[in-house]
């Protein structure tokens, strides 16, 4: 590492560190500049962006592992890349094109380098792109100017200690619409969340489940992470819904699960009066990684799928090939990784 930083790299948690460096490009007259680095982790915008009255804005979250000979990578950034320019579509937001998307978190990596928590240490460097509507604007239209800014920070885990069950509670809020913008990563979808977030961790609960907005039967959501379950015949079913974020980390899981592990996946409904259909649950996502779920509270009983203290075979199995990929110790699926040279 060229620069030593006072960081306890073993105790990081997950909140904000400002880094030396962040990437920013602007939009103007049907382009996107070529972009550069700043040292400066203020914005200034005008005080009628888009982005600040109409939630016309989006974000990707992904993280750079520091693997065991030292070198730096990023997991399945295309797919960040990909998933970005689906919300900026539904956002009648300018797309970014997939390589500048990825020599942007590129850059801010390397820019930050001395930032990745070492190998072994449980941390990675979260790395944190968005879009934004820049502008004076005052009717509800789309911008007519953006910003694409990406910065990062080290982290730790993102719910408890990363590893230990957690209990959850399902809620009575949505935080999507059916046809609105569940699927996409736009920070509407978060606001919604905080209240649900806040009435769960006051009940003890590390956070809440969301049901499918028409009907609320079917699990879709486990706060900022999708759901995934284990049977007792070896399948993974993780939910199928349009106000799921689609996440990464849970596509990664499902190619494990069959490719790995030899089991049967499926994507498909999961009724919240059927959870004994599950020997073992958890929750996936970037920052979550896989926090198995110890119980889930629904009417007044909680749910316990394998144990509230302990972590079933399957999900530690899981979690193993999948850390595994990401640090560097296995070797990875075609197209998964993305080294940052250093
Ligand atoms: N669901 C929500 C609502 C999220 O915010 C995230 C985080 O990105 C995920 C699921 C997991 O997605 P990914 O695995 O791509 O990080
Ligand atoms: C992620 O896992 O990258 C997320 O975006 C979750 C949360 C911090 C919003």
């Amino acid at each position: 590492m060229s620069k030593n930083v006072n960081i306890d790299w073993k105790n990081l948690g997950f909140s904000y560190i400002k880094t030396d460096y962040r990437y920013i490009s602007y939009w103007k007259d049907g382009n996107w500049d070529d972009g550069s680095l700043t040292d400066d982790n203020k914005l200034n915008i005008s005080v009628a962006s888009t982005a600040l009255h109409y939630g016309q804005q989006c974000f990707e979250g992904l993280k750079a592992y520091r693997t065991k000979s030292g070198k730096i990578q990023l997991f399945r950034a295309n797919e960040n890349a990909k998933r970005l320019n689906s919300s900026l579509r539904r956002l009648l937001m300018p797309e970014i094109p997939v390589d500048k998307f990825i020599d942007a978190c590129k850059d801010v990596v390397k820019a930050n380098e001395h930032f990745v928590p070492p190998y072994g240490s449980g941390g990675t460097l979260y790395i944190r792109p968005l879009v934004i509507g820049i502008g004076d604007n005052i009717g509800v239209k789309p911008a007519s100017e953006y910003i694409f800014t990406v910065f990062c920070m080290p982290v730790g885990a993102y719910f408890k200690d990363g590893m230990t069950p957690c209990n959850f509670t399902i809620t009575d809020y949505d935080r999507a619409a059916p046809l609105g913008t569940g699927a996409y990563k736009v920070g509407g979808n978060y606001a919604a969340s905080l209240v649900p977030h806040k009435l769960a961790a006051e009940r003890g609960f590390t956070d809440c489940i969301y049901l499918d907005p028409s009907t609320h039967k079917y699990i879709e959501e486990v706060g900022a992470a999708n759901f995934f379950g284990i049977t007792k015949n070896n399948e993974f079913i993780t939910p199928k819904s349009a106000s799921i974020l689609p996440s990464i980390t849970k596509y990664s899981l499902m190619y494990i699960a069959e490719k790995y592990l030899g089991m049967t996946v499926y994507e498909k409904q999961v009724p919240v009066d059927n959870l004994d259909q599950f020997v073992e649950a958890g929750a996936c996502g970037t920052a979550a990684v896989i926090t198995p779920i110890g119980g889930i509270e629904y009417n007044g009983n909680l749910h316990v799928f394998y144990s509230e203290t302990e972590v079933g075979p399957v999900t530690k199995e899981l979690y193993r090939i999948l850390c595994g990929i990401q640090f560097g110790d296995i070797e990875a699926p075609d197209g998964w990784i993305f080294e940052v040279n250093i």
